[in-house]
């Protein structure tokens, strides 16, 4: 038997990769269910692509919490309420403090624009535009309570043009990441299972 992890997607922007995500539970290629959208920003496109997707949604605002506690004590009930076994983090531009960190040990994943532990934080492809590298990529990590710091899962790397511009450089990283995430998580997943199976 084998059963779809219900994932949580967190986003905070345009959420292409949440829509790559969904796109591939739906065609078969993961073997997850997208529980439920997270986001921090309520006016941001990915909640429109979850309303599109008929995926429930999660949007709050921070500033009208009282502190990181609280509102992830709200995140977690709503966690609860869906199911959810796993968070993936698609742009979520936000650190995840001790509340959240403690209720998913080992169960949050994060996707990065860079080859960690280079240009952690804001902005990783403008970083790596700025230091001139030849190559940069894409990590999947585990989350813990740094800054772009878990453990990695996977990772690809990407060439860098002599004529590559942030936006032809932030295509290509795009394109590698809808096709790597779910990809990876796919295979996380299914080791999972067989951990569980044994
Ligand atoms: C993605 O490129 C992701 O790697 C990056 O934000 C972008 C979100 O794009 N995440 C980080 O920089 C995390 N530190 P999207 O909203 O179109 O998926």
């Amino acid at each position: 038997m084998t059963t779809r992890t219900r994932i949580a997607i967190f986003a905070s922007g345009s959420g292409s990769n949440f829509q790559a995500i969904a796109d591939a539970c739906r065609a078969g290629e993961l073997d997850a269910t997208p529980a439920l959208l997270v986001c921090d920003r309520p006016g941001a496109y990915v909640v429109e692509r979850a309303t599109a997707a008929d995926i429930p949604y999660f949007a709050f605002s921070p500033k009208s919490y009282h502190n990181k506690e609280e509102f992830e004590t709200h995140i977690i009930q709503e966690l609860t309420r869906y199911e959810v076994d796993f968070i993936v983090l698609a742009g979520y531009m936000r650190l995840i403090g001790p509340t959240l960190l403690s209720a998913f040990k080992g169960r949050i994943v994060n996707i990065h624009p860079s080859l960690l532990p280079a240009f952690p934080g804001l902005d990783a492809v403008g970083q790596a535009l700025e230091y001139g590298v030849k190559l940069t990529g894409v990590t999947i990590h585990f989350v813990d309570e740094g800054m772009d710091t878990g453990p990695i899962i996977a990772q690809k790397a990407i060439e860098v043009g002599a004529f590559d511009t942030r936006e032809t450089l932030e295509k290509k990283i795009h394109e590698v990441e809808h096709l790597f995430y779910p990809k990876t998580l796919q295979q996380l997943f299914s080791v999972k299972g067989e951990a569980a199976i044994r």
